[in-house]
C-alpha cells in the first residue's frame, strides 16, 4: 500500500481555543472517547497538549469509517472549528469543538487493557506492562514536559555560572556509594569486568585535577539497591563539582537553581534556606532529613523525668537513658483506640512503647500508673498546650531521637501539605559511623569526602566525634541532595582508608590511580550532586520517583515492559567466559 501524504497539522487538539473559530484546522490524535448521541457521533481527540471534542454529523461523506473507529485509534481529521452551544468549563479546549469535514485513519488500534485516562485504577503491574500507553494519560505527559524543561534550565543556568558539562564513563571501576555494584563482563579479558557508576564521583574529582574548574552533568547512576518509592536501580543525577570555592558558595548556587526550578512551575521560594547542623537536626527532629512542615519537635524530659516516682522510667533513667517528648497539637483528645495504636507503633518502630499525658475532662491522665508529680504542672512549666498530646519515649539517647522523630513523621502526616516546600541544608555530618555488621567504620557519605580541619586531630583518638564538611539538600523531609568538600592531600586519602578498614594491596589495586592523580597538583575542591528524579517527584507531587522516570523498573527491581533482567544464550555467555551456578 502506498504511504499516504500526511495533512499539515496546524496546532495540537489540546491546543484549540476560542480565537480559532471560524477556521479550517487539521488535528491528529489518539480517540479518547467516542458516543453518539441525536445522529450525531463525537470523539475526544487528545494529544499531548490535550483533549478537543471532534463533532461527526449528517454532512460527513464517509460514516462508515466510523464503524473502524474504536478507542485509542489513531486519526487525522480535518474541519472547522465552531463556538460550542455548551461550552465544557472542565477542557482548556472547551470552548470550541471542531465539525470533521475529512477523517483519516492512520493506525488502528486493538482493544487497549486499559484507558489512559483511567491510570489511577489500574494496577501498576498492568500499567507498567503497557508503559506506552501509561504515557499517553496526560498528567504523565504533563510530568515529561516538565522534566525536560527543568533539564534544559539546568543546563542554562550552569552554563551561565561557567559550568562545563563534561561526559563521564559509564563502563569503568567501581566508585563506592554505599551500595552494590552492577558488573559488565568483558569479553576481550574474561574474568574481568567494568562496574557501571554509582555516582561519576572519582572522575569528577580528577576533572577538577584536569583544571576544569567548574563541571556538571546530568548523568545517569546505577546502584543494585532495595528499592523504594524514592529510589530506583538506575536515577538521574545533577551532578556538580566546583575547584577553588568554599561550601557557601555552592549553596548559593543550589539555592538560586532551585529558586529558578521551582518558579518554572510557579512557586516563589525564599533563600537563603535554612540550615541545621546534623546534631541539631537529630535533636530537634530525630532525623537527618527532618520535614520542616511538621510543626512540632523534639523535646528533652530527661531532668523532669528523674523527679517522677515512676520505677520503669527510675530503672531506665539509671542506666543513663534519656526521655523525649513530643507534644502533638490537638491530640488530647485521641481515643483508647489511637493511643493504643501509637504504642503499637512504636514498637513496630523497635522502640519499647511511649508514655502518654494529656488533659481530660477529668483532670490530667498519663499512661504511668505510679507518677506521683503534677502533670497540669509540668504542660504549664513547658507551655504545652493543654489541648495537646504529650508522648514520651525512654531509651539511649539515639535511639530516643531516632523512634521520636520516627513517631514526629508518622503523627505529623496531616501536616505535609504538598504546597509548602520546606528547604534545609543539613550540616556537620560526622565523616563516619560504626557498621556494627562488619565492626569497622564506615564513611557516612563517601571515603573522599574531608573531615572538617579542626577534627583531624581526632581521627586516631576519637574517629566518630570527627564531623565532615558535608551537608544535604533536604526538602520536605527527602533527601535531595548531598556533597561535601574532597580530600585534596594524599595522605589523608590514605589514612581515610586504612580507617575504613582497607589493606594496603586493596586501596593500590582499587584506588591506586586516584591516589596518583591526587600526587599532581589536586587543587581544593568540593561539590554536590542532586537526584533529579526526586527533584521532579516534588515539583509535580507524585508520590513516586516512578511518575517521573518514563520507563521504571517495579520494587522488586523488575522491567515489566521488556522483561529485564533476562535469560542470554549459552552462547553468549560462552563468549564471555561464565557460568552460572545453580
Ligand atoms: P548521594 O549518594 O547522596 O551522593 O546521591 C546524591 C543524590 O542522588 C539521589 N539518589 C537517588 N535517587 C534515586 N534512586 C536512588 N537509588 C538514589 N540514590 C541517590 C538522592 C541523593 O541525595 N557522589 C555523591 C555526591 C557528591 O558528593 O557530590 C553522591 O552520589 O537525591
Amino acid at each position: 500500500m502506498a504511504e499516504k501524504k500526511l495533512l499539515k497539522r496546524e496546532t495540537y487538539c489540546g491546543a484549540v481555543r476560542e480565537e480559532h473559530a471560524g477556521r479550517d484546522l487539521t488535528v491528529y490524535g489518539w480517540v479518547n472517547n467516542m458516543r453518539e448521541l441525536g445522529g450525531l457521533t463525537f470523539i475526544d481527540l487528545r494529544d499531548r497538549e490535550g483533549l478537543l471534542q471532534i463533532v461527526v454529523n449528517e454532512t460527513f461523506a464517509e460514516p462508515a469509517l466510523l464503524k473502524r473507529i474504536g478507542k485509542e485509534t489513531v486519526l487525522a481529521v480535518s474541519g472547522r472549528v465552531v463556538k460550542r452551544a455548551k461550552p465544557n468549563p472542565d477542557l482548556p479546549s472547551g470552548q470550541v469543538e471542531l465539525i470533521a469535514s475529512a477523517i483519516d485513519i492512520l493506525a488502528p488500534s486493538a482493544v487497549p487493557p486499559f484507558v489512559p485516562e483511567n491510570r489511577a485504577n489500574v494496577s501498576e503491574e498492568l500499567r507498567f506492562k503497557h508503559r506506552y500507553i501509561d504515557l499517553r494519560n496526560l498528567d504523565m505527559q504533563r510530568n515529561f514536559k516538565l522534566r525536560s524543561k527543568i533539564n534544559l534550565l539546568t543546563r542554562n543556568f550552569l552554563d551561565r555560572e561557567g559550568f562545563l558539562d563534561i561526559e563521564t564513563p559509564i563502563l569503568s571501576n567501581a566508585t563506592p556509594e554505599g551500595a552494590r555494584d552492577y558488573l559488565v563482563p568483558s569479553r576481550i579479558y574474561k574474568g574481568r569486568f567494568f562496574a557501571l557508576p554509582q555516582s561519576p564521583q572519582q572522575f569528577k574529582q580528577l576533572l577538577m585535577i584536569s583544571g576544569f574548574e567548574r563541571y556538571f552533568q546530568i548523568t545517569r547512576c546505577f546502584r543494585d539497591e532495595d528499592l523504594r518509592a524514592d529510589r530506583q536501580l538506575e536515577f538521574t543525577q545533577i551532578d556538580i563539582e566546583m575547584s577553588f570555592a568554599e561550601p557557601d558558595e555552592l549553596f548559593a548556587i543550589i539555592e538560586r537553581l532551585m529558586r529558578d526550578v521551582f518558579a518554572l512551575s510557579g512557586h516563589d521560594i525564599a533563600l537563603p534556606f535554612r540550615r541545621l547542623s546534623y546534631r541539631e537536626a537529630m535533636e530537634k527532629y530525630g532525623s537527618d532529613k527532618p520535614d520542616l512542615r511538621i510543626p512540632f519537635t523534639i523535646e528533652d524530659f530527661t531532668s523532669e523525668a528523674a523527679t517522677w516516682k515512676s520505677e520503669l522510667l527510675n530503672s531506665a533513667l539509671a542506666q543513663g537513658a534519656k526521655v523525649k517528648g513530643l507534644a502533638i497539637p490537638a491530640a488530647g483528645a485521641f481515643s483508647r483506640k489511637q493511643l493504643d495504636e501509637i504504642n503499637e507503633t512504636a514498637k513496630k518502630l523497635g522502640g519499647k512503647g511511649v508514655i502518654w499525658m494529656r488533659k481530660t475532662e477529668d483532670g490530667f491522665k498519663s499512661s504511668l500508673k505510679v507518677f506521683g508529680a503534677d502533670i497540669a504542672d509540668l504542660f504549664a512549666k513547658r507551655k504545652i498546650d493543654p489541648g495537646a498530646l504529650l508522648l514520651l519515649v525512654a531509651d539511649a539517647e539515639m535511639p530516643a531521637l531516632a523512634l521520636a522523630g520516627r513517631l514526629r513523621e508518622h503523627l505529623g502526616k496531616k501536616f505535609q501539605d504538598k504546597d509548602q516546600l520546606e528547604f534545609l541544608w543539613v550540616t556537620d555530618f560526622p565523616l563516619f559511623f560504626q557498621n556494627e555488621e562488619e565492626k569497622r567504620l564506615d564513611s557516612n557519605h563517601h571515603p573522599f569526602t574531608a573531615p572538617r580541619p579542626q577534627d583531624i586531630a581526632l581521627l586516631d583518638s576519637e574517629p566518630l566525634a570527627v564531623k565532615a564538611i558535608a551537608y544535604d539538600l533536604v526538602l520536605n523531609g527527602i533527601e535531595l541532595g548531598g556533597g561535601s568538600r574532597r580530600i585534596h592531600d594524599i595522605a589523608l586519602q590514605k589514612k581515610v582508608f586504612q580507617m575504613l578498614g582497607l589493606e594496603e594491596r586493596e586501596i593500590e589495586d582499587r584506588f591506586g590511580f586516584f591516589l596518583n592523580a591526587l600526587s599532581f597538583g589536586a587543587p581544593p575542591h568540593l561539590g554536590i550532586a542532586l537526584g533529579f528524579d526526586r527533584l521532579l517527584m516534588l515539583l509535580t507531587g507524585e508520590d513516586s520517583i516512578r511518575e517521573v522516570i518514563a520507563f521504571p523498573k517495579t520494587t522488586s527491581s523488575l522491567c515489566l515492559l521488556t522483561g529485564s533482567p533476562s535469560v542470554v544464550s549459552q552462547r553468549q555467555l560462552d563468549e564471555l567466559g561464565i557460568a552460572i551456578k545453580n
